[in-house]
Order: structure tokens, then C-alpha cells, then sequence
């Protein structure tokens, strides 16, 4: 077994690499980082380094040709280069060396040299080591709920960089809602003319163009992500009903969408007026209408247009006010429609009741870590159909989850909510571990984690911060590291003291962190 800690001033600490690599080796000495170091190599790279040393150190290196030191990044020329994603890492006193299996590999190879930065008296070092590192899960996603409160580009942009900084490769937008349908469709101009203004709380509504999208788009890949569109269906479609009302049900008002009424306000969902409340599992599309089908075809195809990746998720979450049969009729047509377009569709678990649903459709299972309600059973549906999974357990990464009571809050607040078992601590994001969660289904039927965050109460940039950080870290440990308890780094004490190392670097970044005091947290 490896090393994997360093002694500094006789106390041994871990190296604040976050998520944990699959080996990194300390050994003796240290790189200085100084201005007159060369950064040499891919420029795509060079770019993504310089601004992480900038961030955390305030270096602008500029070597000019008597460098001291160098630092070079490339991608593996060998035709047997390594995994995908996956990079070696090698950092003496002279040099350092980063090499990616691809431009991706090289671009996390980055990251984790980025969080190694550290103080070095009045300047700054990098600690000597040799990493070899490559993800467990293809599919590692954060997910963003831009329906219940709407999230522009910037917003967008800057959570796209705090996930890729720890190695996520998914962006997953939840694109419409009850509230709101957020993105700009040629096909059905009035999803945004008439259905985008309001949001949950009678709080400003908003969409992205088609052109905001391509941005998106565009940066995402930047950061070697893609993008997973979502248009929730059949159920989560009021603000669809307030554009074209010839294909939605009147809403169904159950006890305990009054019960909710009740509790957060907002109102009873009524036909032809935009929802604001945060009840769900009312609406939904009409099922026996070919003109239903129409617009699934119109709304996806043109999505699909627009979309690189190669998923698009269908939503299928909480159709609540659906009949089962009904529910399952359109799951098999909505997912042969995206399949017919090229793409893979992704549906959250509730899809896989539907008997006839498309092959190799991948379920999204949202149930808790010690599954309830046959919600396995609905994941283990997928995997019957040739398909796979992703884990998002909400009792552990769902992260809009409260945390746990913070006296020095006062309740009014607490962002977040608390169906999912109660508020959840970073420890318990942490502790659980991906093939531990749906029975009878092997390693391989997992094609990945992610963790969304849903926005009833998260109404800005900051609100992001406190809510992800630091438990989109654990998520990021789940997705990308080896299993638990096949490392000493894969626990829980090794991880809250590497998180507690990059308190630093995210308060440069200006990611605004929740200060959980379940972490020890490093300052300068
Ligand atoms: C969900 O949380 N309704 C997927």
C-alpha cells in the first residue's frame, strides 16, 4: 500500500487532492512556484493552469526565455495512452509534468496540480508527487434546476467551472417545469413568449435564447462537459398548458398538493395561470392526442438539434396526476421519438414501469441510499432493457437538501428544503457508496453519479454556492474515485481533511462555502 500522506512540521496531513485520486505517491521535496517558471505544451491547457495559479497564488508567470523551471503539459502520443479522461502526474524540485490520455485527461491532470498549489513561506510550492489517476464512472453529472427560479448564463457559466474543477463532465439543465419553460424552441414559439416570465415565489422568470444555449453549449465543452437538456414529461408541464392549453389535462389537486398550498403558499394550480407555489405532480400533458406527440417530436427534435451530447432527458418524474397505464403509453412514445432522432434518452426512475420503453433508455434513480417504494425496481427496469443507471440518491446528493440546524443561522434563512430524510450533512453526502444502492446490478450498469440541485428556494449565485459547497465535493468523490474503503483516501476522515485543505483555493475562486462544522477548515 502506497503513501498517500505527507509529513510537513511533523504533522501529517493528506494532500487536498478532491476527488480522490486512484494513486498519488508523495515523495521528498517541492516545485517553487515562481513568476520565471514556463508553462510549455498544450495551449488549450496552458490557459486552464494559468488561471487557476493566477486565482490562487496572484502569479502571472512569465518566464521569458531563462526559465528557472517548467511545467509541461501534453497529451500521450503512444497509441496505448490509457483510459479516457485519465492522467499521469509527475512533480519533482525541476519539473513539472502533466500527461492526459486525452485533451480531458490533461485538463483534470490540471485540476488536481491546481489544488496542490500551496504556501511556501512568502511564496508558493508544489509538493513533490506522482499521481496516475483515471475516473471510475463515464457519466459524472451536476444538475441545475433552472425552471423553479431561473439561472442566466453567467450563473450558469460559473457553476460549469466549480464542477469541472472537480472532474464532473455533465451538465444536466432542467429546462422546464410547472413554473416556467426556459429555453427558446422555433418549433413552439410560445413556450417562451407566454410560459417564461414567472418562477416560483412571484420571482422573475427569464429563458435562454437559443444563442444563450450555443453559449452554453460551447463553454460547457471548454471545460470538457457536455450538456444533458431536460424537458420534464408528462407530469411538471403546467407552464406547456399556459402556451398551448389544447395539450394539457386540467391540474389534479390531491390533499397533498393543498397540504403544500398550505405550508409554502403560492396557490392552487389553476388552468391558464402561471404556477408559483412549489406542489408537484398535477399536471399533465394529454396522453390520447396525437397532437401530444406532435409537439414531443417538435420540441426534442429541435433540442437535438441544438444539443452535441448525446442524451436527452425526458423528465418522467411525479406523474402524479397521470394514469399508470397512460403514464406508460407515453414514456414508450416519447423515448422511441428521441431514440429515432440518434440520442439516448434519459428518464428519471419512475420510467421504468413502462414496459415498452426504448431500449437503452438510461434511468436517472432519485430514491434514497437504503431504497424505498420499489423505486430499485424501476432502476433494475432499465438495465432489463439493455440500458443503464445514474445514482442520485436524494438523501445524500440531492444538494438542495437543508443542512443540518446551524445555530448561528437564524431559521428564516436556511435555504433548502427537507423531504428527502431530513436535512442532510456533508458527512452523510459523503458516506455512501454507488454499488451499495440498487441491487442486482453490476459495476457496469452504473453509467455514473449526479447530483442535482433543485431551486425552489435557491434564488441566486451565492444561494449555489452555500447549498453545493462543500457536499457537490462528495458527490464528485462518488463519481470519479475508486469504491469506498478500497483506499485509505475513500473515507470520510481523509476526505473532510482534504476538503478542509481547499477552503483556500474556493475562497480565491470566490465560492462562497458553506462553513459546515463538520470540516476542519484551513485558513491563510
Ligand atoms: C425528482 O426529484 N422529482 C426527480
Amino acid at each position: 500500500m502506497c503513501r498517500r500522506r505527507r509529513r510537513r512540521n511533523g504533522v501529517t496531513v493528506s494532500l487536498p487532492v478532491v476527488p480522490a485520486p486512484a494513486s498519488i505517491e508523495p515523495s521528498a521535496g517541492s516545485f517553487p512556484l515562481v513568476p520565471a517558471t514556463a508553462i510549455d505544451g498544450d495551449p488549450d491547457a496552458a490557459v486552464a493552469l494559468r488561471r487557476v495559479i493566477e486565482a490562487r497564488t496572484g502569479l502571472m508567470l512569465d518566464a521569458g526565455p531563462e526559465a528557472a523551471r517548467r511545467v509541461i503539459l501534453g497529451v500521450e502520443a503512444r497509441a496505448d495512452r490509457g483510459a479516457p479522461e485519465s492522467y499521469r502526474l509527475v512533480v519533482d524540485a525541476e519539473t513539472v509534468t502533466v500527461t492526459g490520455a486525452d485533451a480531458a485527461g490533461l485538463f483534470y491532470g490540471v485540476q488536481t496540480l491546481g489544488q496542490l498549489i500551496a504556501r511556501d513561506g512568502d511564496g508558493w510550492m508544489i509538493p513533490a508527487v506522482t499521481a496516475q489517476d483515471a475516473p471510475r464512472f463515464a457519466y459524472r453529472g451536476v444538475m441545475l434546476d433552472v425552471a423553479r427560479h431561473f439561472h442566466p448564463v453567467p450563473t450558469v457559466k460559473g457553476y460549469i467551472d466549480r464542477a469541472a474543477s472537480l472532474k464532473f463532465n455533465v451538465l444536466h439543465l432542467h429546462l422546464s417545469d410547472d413554473q416556467g419553460w426556459r429555453i427558446e424552441l422555433h418549433s413552439r414559439p410560445r413556450l417562451t413568449e407566454v410560459a417564461s416570465a414567472t418562477a416560483v415565489g412571484a420571482d422573475p422568470g427569464g429563458f435562454y435564447t437559443k444563442a444563450d444555449y450555443r453559449e452554453i453549449v460551447e463553454y460547457a465543452a471548454s471545460r470538457h462537459m457536455i450538456v444533458v437538456p431536460e424537458l420534464d414529461m408528462p407530469g411538471h408541464t403546467h407552464a406547456v398548458g399556459l402556451a398551448y392549453p389544447e395539450l394539457a389535462e386540467e391540474p389534479v389537486l390531491s390533499d397533498s398538493i393543498r397540504q403544500v398550498a398550505h405550508e409554502y403558499g403560492g396557490g392552487l394550480p389553476t388552468a391558464g395561470t402561471a404556477y408559483e407555489g412549489m406542489a408537484v405532480g398535477f399536471s399533465s400533458l394529454k396522453i390520447h392526442d396525437e397532437a401530444t406527440y406532435d409537439f414531443v417530436a417538435d420540441v426534442f427534435g429541435e433540442l437535438a438539434g441544438m444539443t452535441p451530447g448525446p442524451y436527452l432527458h425526458l423528465g418522467g418524474d411525479e406523474a402524479l396526476g397521470t394514469a399508470p397505464e397512460d403514464f406508460a403509453l407515453f414514456v414508450a412514445r416519447a423515448t422511441a421519438i428521441i431514440s429515432d432522432l440518434g440520442k439516448i434518452p434519459i428518464a428519471w426512475h419512475e420510467a421504468g414501469a413502462a414496459d415498452g420503453i426504448a431500449d437503452s433508455t438510461v434511468g436517472q434513480y432519485w430514491g434514497y441510499v437504503a431504497p424505498t417504494d420499489g423505486a430499485d425496481d424501476r432502476a433494475r427496469a432499465f438495465v432489463a432493457h439493455g440500458g443503464q443507471v445514474i445514482l442520485s440518491p436524494a438523501d445524500a446528493i440531492y444538494l438542495d437538501m437543508k443542512y443540518p440546524l446551524d445555530p448561528s443561522t437564524p431559521a428564516g434563512r436556511q435555504l433548502g428544503l427537507t423531504w428527502a430524510n431530513g436535512p442532510t450533512s456533508v458527512e452523510r453526502a459523503y458516506a455512501w457508496e454507488p454499488s451499495d444502492v440498487v441491487a442486482g446490478i453490476d459495476e457496469d450498469d452504473v453509467l455514473g453519479v449526479e447530483a442535482p440541485l433543485w431551486t425552489e428556494t435557491i434564488r441566486t449565485p451565492d444561494d449555489i454556492d452555500t447549498m453545493a459547497f462543500p457536499r457537490i465535493a462528495a458527490a464528485a468523490e462518488a463519481a470519479w474515485s475508486p469504491a469506498t474503503g478500497t483506499s485509505d483516501l475513500r473515507t470520510w476522515e481523509s476526505f473532510r481533511a482534504r476538503v478542509a485543505s481547499l477552503g483556500p483555493l474556493w475562497t480565491r475562486l470566490g465560492i462562497g462555502f458553506h462553513r459546515s462544522d463538520e470540516i476542519p477548515w484551513v485558513t491563510e
